[in-house]
This record gives structure tokens, C-alpha cells and sequence, in this order.
């Protein structure tokens, strides 16, 4: 066997990261001890979550210490078991980071069965960012059918499967996405019923088109210039779950886009009767296993589709990160460690 490399958080970014936040190292692989298992890292998943992890402070999860290292969602095999519960050569799902290489006492684990689904998706639309999108559409956005859905970063892992979940409920989904191939791969391969390019100078005036009948469910991914052309479009009674705030995410911590906007917002709130309710994903954790089960199933009847943006090589993780904060990803984005025989 060779080294495990890792990839530690070298620097705190004040705005947009950049690679000297990041240092390659190499150590030398773990011993399991009794009760532990060595994992082989196959997958990495780089999701938006960890650029909030490289600011100090506490959010909602502890921040990554300076020199540790970088977090993430991982599938691995696991390489040889110490443990009871798990066999040399099984595939699980685990939590183990930026590395090749890593030690587990199991109860992080799950197993995958690579026959069921492509071992990545357990990352992806059958992992985190699809149970995500499950959840938080259908306990707070509730669409009904006929109602309009619309989310932003619609190509990523979250968005294409909430307006695809809309469907299937039998709303109308409209998705926001940025540049043309992105925008046709919404509507001709996802089947969204609109979509329109965030980056149109003409961006309100198109989405209003697309919009008719207003907005019943905005599924905020993004903030920034989408919100505040979403925002008028809200009818009474919307419900807006709210994911994520990628438009944010590089901003310094206290930066507001000009004048204290709170007020007007807070008057349609009340006048519009709006629902506007934050969530991360793991307080639905009971629902995960129906998740499991029906994304499975409209995986296998074609109802849902999903497209992954792999990237070989765990030393490419830090420019593709950089990346996906500036929506140079193009799908669910995962990082290949190691081929997975
Ligand atoms: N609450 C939770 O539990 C939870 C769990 C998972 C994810 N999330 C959130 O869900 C959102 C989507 O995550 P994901 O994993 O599916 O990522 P993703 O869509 O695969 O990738 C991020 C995308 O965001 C878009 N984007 C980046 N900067 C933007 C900007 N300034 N304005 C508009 N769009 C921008 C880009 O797409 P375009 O090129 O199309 O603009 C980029 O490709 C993120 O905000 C994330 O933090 C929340």
C-alpha cells in the first residue's frame, strides 16, 4: 500500500477560497485497532456546506481547525475489518473527509450494495443533496397539483431533484439555472416545464413569463439577484423552504447588500401570508428510508434523472471545490479517489 493522502484546511478564507487554503499531505496509512475498520476511500462528495465549515465560528456544525483535515461525505470499501459487523471488501458510506485513507468504529457507516445503484449516488440523488431536496419540498413546500415550483441551481444535485419531485407531485416546475447548456439540460433532459439563465440581463422580466400564475413554492438554493426576482412573484400563501444561500457563501460574515431591506420583506410576510422556514436536512432524519425507497424506484421508471460531474484525483479536490462556488460544476460533484476494484 502506499500513503494516505490528505487534504487539510490550511488557511480561512475571507471571501472566495483559493488553493493555498488548502495543503496536500502525505502520512502513513492507519492501523485498525479491535473494533475498528480501514476504510479505502472510492468517492469524496464536495458539497456547498464545507465553505462554511472553513470559517471559524460555530453555524449550525462545528468549523474545520486549521490543519485538520477538510470534512465530507465519502463512500469507501472497507479494507480490512476489525469489526464484527463488517467484512474486508464491503462498501459503505461514510463521513470520513478529504483523505485516501481513514479509520472507522463503524457506527458512521452504512452499507451500499453496488448492484443496486452506481456506488456515487449514495453521495447524490440517492444520498444527501437528493434526501435534501425530498424532505425539504415535501414537509415545508408542500406543492400541490397546478401549483408553480421554482428553484434555482436547477442542473446541481438539489435542484434537479426538487423540480423533478414537483412534477411527479404534479406541480409545474420552473428552474433557474446559469449559461445555455445547463438551462437545456433542465428542460430537455430533466423535463422541467420552464427554465430560465440567471445570467440573462433580462433575468426578472423572463422569470415573471415563466411564472404566470406567480410562484406557490420557491425552494431557495441561491439568495442574492434569484431571491429578489423570486420575491415579488410570491402569491399568498407561498411556501418557501430555505436550503441554501450560495450567493452568499464567499461574502464576509456581517456584509449586507446595501440598506436594511428587512422591513419591506418582513411586511409582505405578513401581508402575503408567506412561509418562510429554514431547515438542514438531518432533523428529517426518520424520513430517510421512505427516500430510500421511492427516489429508487423513480430512479428505475425513468421519473427522475440525475448527472454527476466526476473529477479524478483527490489533489483535484481543492480547484474543483473553488469551482462549485462559482457554478463551474456541472451536476452532482464528486471527486473519484480510487477505482473501485
Ligand atoms: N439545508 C440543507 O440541509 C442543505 C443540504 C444540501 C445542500 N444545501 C444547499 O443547497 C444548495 C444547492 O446545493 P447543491 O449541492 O445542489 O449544489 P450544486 O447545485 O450542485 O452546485 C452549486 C450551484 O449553485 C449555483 N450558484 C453558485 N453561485 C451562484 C450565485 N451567485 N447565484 C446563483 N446560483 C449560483 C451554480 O449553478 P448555476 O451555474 O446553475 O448558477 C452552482 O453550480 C446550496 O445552497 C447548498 O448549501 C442545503
Amino acid at each position: 500500500m502506499s500513503k494516505n493522502t490528505q487534504v487539510l484546511l490550511a488557511a480561512r478564507p475571507s471571501e472566495k477560497p483559493v488553493p493555498s487554503d488548502f495543503r496536500v499531505v502525505e502520512t502513513a496509512i492507519p492501523e485498525p485497532a479491535e473494533g475498528e475498520v480501514l476504510l479505502k476511500i472510492l468517492y469524496l462528495s464536495l458539497d456547498p456546506y464545507m465553505r462554511g465549515r472553513m470559517n471559524a465560528g460555530r453555524s449550525y456544525a462545528k468549523p474545520v481547525e486549521i490543519g485538520a483535515v477538510m470534512e465530507g461525505g465519502t463512500v469507501a470499501r472497507v479494507l480490512r475489518s476489525r469489526h464484527p459487523d463488517f467484512s474486508d471488501g464491503d462498501f459503505v458510506l461514510s463521513h470520513s473527509g478529504w483523505q485516501s485513507y481513514a479509520l472507522s468504529r463503524g457506527t458512521d457507516l452504512r452499507k451500499l450494495d453496488p448492484a443496486a445503484a452506481p456506488l456515487s449516488t449514495a453521495l447524490g440523488i440517492l444520498g444527501m443533496p437528493g434526501f435534501t431536496a425530498y424532505a425539504g419540498l415535501l414537509t415545508i413546500g408542500k406543492p400541490l397539483p397546478g401549483e408553480t415550483v421554482v428553484v434555482a441551481a436547477a442542473s446541481g444535485a438539489v435542484g434537479s431533484a426538487v423540480g423533478q419531485i414537483a412534477r411527479i407531485k404534479g406541480a409545474r416546475a420552473v428552474g433557474i439555472a446559469g449559461g445555455a447548456d445547463k438551462c437545456a439540460f433542465v428542460r430537455d433532459t430533466l423535463g422541467f416545464d420552464a427554465v430560465i439563465d440567471h445570467r440573462a440581463p433580462d433575468f426578472a422580466e423572463q422569470l415573471a413569463a415563466a411564472c404566470p400564475k406567480g410562484i406557490d413554492v420557491y425552494f431557495e438554493n441561491v439568495g442574492g439577484h434569484v431571491w429578489d426576482a423570486v420575491f415579488p412573484l410570491l402569491n399568498d400563501f407561498a411556501r418557501v423552504p430555505v436550503c441554501g444561500l450560495i450567493a452568499h457563501y464567499n461574502q464576509p460574515a456581517g456584509a449586507q447588500a446595501g440598506s436594511d431591506r428587512l422591513p419591506g420583506v418582513m411586511r409582505e410576510v405578513l401581508s402575503r401570508s408567506l412561509l418562510i422556514r429554514g431547515f438542514i436536512q438531518r432533523e428529517f432524519a426518520d424520513q430517510r428510508p421512505l427516500f430510500y425507497q421511492e427516489m429508487a424506484g423513480w430512479i428505475k421508471s425513468g421519473e427522475v434523472r440525475y448527472r454527476e460531474d466526476i473529477v479524478d484525483g483527490l489533489e483535484n479536490a481543492p480547484e474543483a471545490f473553488i469551482g462549485l462556488l462559482d457554478g463551474r460544476n456541472f451536476g452532482k460533484l464528486v471527486i473519484r479517489v480510487a477505482a473501485e476494484n
